[in-house]
């Protein structure tokens, strides 16, 4: 029987993605999932930004979506809000957290309630380049490679465990546009990939 603190434990796997942005990386789950090629459900796509594209990419999907107003802090959720996102994602029966372009920090709330169950992408090959914009960082720092790694998250910025990467080449004649572009195409392969092996307890 679960705790009121514990996750369900039932499989399939319910995914809650959160996202500020497009929603790009949210599509590629969906297709995939749509495809046949990811055993899992979305339970809800969630938001801190009102009009973000990934709250239109889930209603075309026919998933249920739902901003939830991020509160006074710029770069983490306030406490309440961060209560409420754990509220509706158990509502949802939520047992995998998908991070996906979702520009706040996590705190206790939701880390505790889902220990080990969220997952991030991030635009660059970590441990190089955490933080914002790291593509821009790749072409100042003359890399020769870029890519994307989806990680667990922890309580630090893009520092959790690494369950994947995908390199891309860097152009000399890239700019911060078109190598961002090929990221973003990389990482709509690795995302789905990689919570395929969450998913069939092969990670
Ligand atoms: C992705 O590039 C991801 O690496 C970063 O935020 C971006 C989100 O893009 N964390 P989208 O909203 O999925 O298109």
């Amino acid at each position: 029987m679960n705790k009121d603190n514990d996750v369900p434990s039932v499989e399939p796997v319910v995914l809650g993605i959160l996202g500020s942005g497009k929603g790009s990386n949210c599509e590629a789950i969906l297709q995939s999932i749509h495809d046949g090629e990811l055993d899992a459900r979305v339970g809800v796509v969630i938001s801190d930004v009102p009009d973000a594209g990934i709250l239109d990419v889930a209603e075309r999907f026919s998933v249920p979506a739902q901003y939830i107003p991020p509160g006074k802090f710029a770069t983490r959720l306030e406490t309440s809000a961060e209560e409420k996102m754990v509220h509706v994602l158990r509502q949802h029966e939520v047992n995998l957290v998908i991070l996906a372009g979702f520009m706040r920090v996590l705190k206790e709330p939701m880390l505790q309630a889902f220990p080990r169950r969220i997952l991030n992408i991030h635009p660059s090959l970590l441990p190089k380049h955490p933080g914002r914009e790291a593509w821009k960082l790749a072409l100042k720092e003359g890399d020769s490679v870029a890519g994307c790694t989806v990680h667990y998250v922890d309580d630090g910025i893009d520092s959790g465990e690494i369950i994947g990467q995908a390199e891309v080449d860097i152009f000399e004649d890239d700019t911060p546009e078109s190598l961002h572009d090929r990221i973003q195409r990389a990482e709509h392969l690795l995302y789905p990939m990689a919570i395929g092996y969450f998913v069939r307890g092969e990670l």
